[in-house]
């Protein structure tokens, strides 16, 4: 088990290449069981929770190979579906991630029936899937729960029309997948409209899927009999991109973000403009010019293209360091504050009211022993630590690894001190009884 260690107050300089998006990958593999031959993902971040769906595939048949290519390609993944069974995965890896729902949606597409334990991931408070289910019950599949197991039957699954009560990027995704080989026409309306789903979507379309209006809020489906194998290349990671941007923002001189879709990160770029950072936009690049003193800002995340609730926790730190006082309310997962204790242990000035963060700075943050609780939460004290004075500690690498590729090393290559050691094994035992 390793930690993290910052040494805090170095000047950030310099360039940062973003990898494939991770809930893309996430959603992209499940994707490709559904067709007949080969398909091949390319530009996959190696990152975690991406292992984890290859081993998935590998134990239910699927030939899986890596590659490696120069960018823009990255790592590739090609995935044979051709001797693939269908078994039930209660168990094991399936607990290790949230996307492992999509096997759901995926499986119930392609045999008809499927088991997947229900899925583990970033604790964010209660994350429900009833909207998956919704979907696979209009498709005329039966769903029941079984000691922690989702079990889907379907003698044939049939189009429907399908209205989310919730808008929800994994129902939407997940019920694509189950309807792109059902009989007739799907439509589903209240639709996520995040950029990952249009990523599945032109996946799919390769395959030979017939999908319109994905990046509306109605998707129509016409079903198909089979589909086929493909190349893809996935998207950057909007959020891998908007972290360094807060990073940036918060610790940096000059820093130009590589390979994004800067239509993807408006939302972000206009509360960082609005705090006084100065943001250069290209083709593919974001350049991110810092100012010493920022002005505090509100941040309320909502669906795309909405500020994203996943950069809501960086975006937290990045306020200590605002003039004044900002509040954050997250409208899509309430509970996602785990971050805010250990940034208070840092020194900043957070308060809970009635689910928004009020926050006041400017602080100067110092050093401290802090535990990530979940992916984002880990970001957000890795620069927090570039932030602070002296040395931060961070355990709970685990969690920052499911989504971020060699974060220590991009940043050391932007001129930051940090590094990874090794855990003894009385600081393992000090965690696993706290
Ligand atoms: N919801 C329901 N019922 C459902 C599904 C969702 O009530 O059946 C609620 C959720 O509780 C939440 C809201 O709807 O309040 C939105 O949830 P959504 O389904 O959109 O989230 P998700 O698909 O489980 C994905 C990302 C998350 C990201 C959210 C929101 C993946 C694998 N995960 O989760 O990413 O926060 O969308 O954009 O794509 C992360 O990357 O750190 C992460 C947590």
């Amino acid at each position: 088990m390793q930690k993290i260690l910052v040494e805090g107050g170095r000047t950030l300089n310099g360039k940062v290449r973003i990898n494939g998006a991770k809930n893309s990958a996430v959603a992209l593999i499940p994707a490709a069981i559904l067709a007949d031959s080969s398909v091949t993902i390319e530009g996959l971040p190696n990152i975690s929770d991406v292992d984890t769906l290859g081993g998935l595939l590998e134990e239910i048949g699927a030939k899986v190979s890596w590659g490696e290519e120069e960018p823009p390609f990255g790592n590739t993944m090609t995935i044979d579906p051709a001797s693939m069974v269908s078994m039930p995965l209660p168990n094991g890896r399936v607990k290790k991630l949230r996307a492992s729902y999509y096997f759901m949606g995926a499986m119930l597409g392609k045999f008809n029936q499927a088991v997947i334990g229900l899925p583990g991931g970033c604790y964010l408070g209660p994350r429900p899937i009833d909207q998956h289910i919704k979907g696979f019950e209009a498709l005329g599949a039966e769903v029941t729960n079984e000691q922690g197991a989702i079990y889907l039957r379907a003698k044939e699954l049939r189009g429907a029309r399908i209205y989310l009560d919730v808008v929800s990027v994994g129902a939407t995704i997940n019920i694509m997948l189950a309807a792109v080989k059902a009989k007739g026409k799907t439509i589903i309306e209240n639709a996520a409209k995040e950029p990952e789903i249009i990523d599945v979507a032109t996946l799919l379309t390769n395959m030979g899927a017939k999908i319109k209006g994905v990046g509306t809020d109605v998707i129509r489906i016409e079903g198909v009999s089979a589909l086929h194998g493909c190349r893809h290349t996935i998207i950057p990671d909007r959020i891998e991109a908007g972290t360094y941007a807060i990073a940036a923002a918060a610790q940096g001189n000059e820093v130009i973000i590589d390979n994004v879709i800067p239509q993807h990160l408006e939302s972000l770029l206009a509360k960082l403009r609005e705090m006084g950072v100065t943001i250069d936009v290209s083709d593919e690049q974001l350049h991110i010019v810092s100012k010493k003193q920022l002005k505090c800002v509100d941040i309320k995340t909502l669906v795309y293209p909405g500020f994203p609730t996943d950069l809501q926790q960086p975006f937290t730190t990045l306020l200590t360091k605002a003039e004044g006082t900002g509040v954050i309310t997250d409208t899509i997962y309430s509970a996602r504050l785990k971050h805010i204790d250990e940034l208070r242990r840092m020194g900043a000035k957070i308060k809970v009211q009635g689910g928004s963060a009020i926050i006041t700075g400017p602080i100067k943050l110092e050093g401290a022993r802090v535990k990530a609780s979940d992916l984002r939460a880990g970001a957000a004290l890795i620069i927090a630590g570039l932030m602070a004075e002296g040395i931060t500690e961070i355990t709970g690498v685990e969690h920052i690894e499911r989504g971020y590729e060699k974060i220590t090393e991009k940043l050391v290559q932007l001129g930051a001190n940090v590094w990874r050691e090794e855990m003894t094994e009385q600081e393992i035992e000090q965690i696993q009884n706290a």
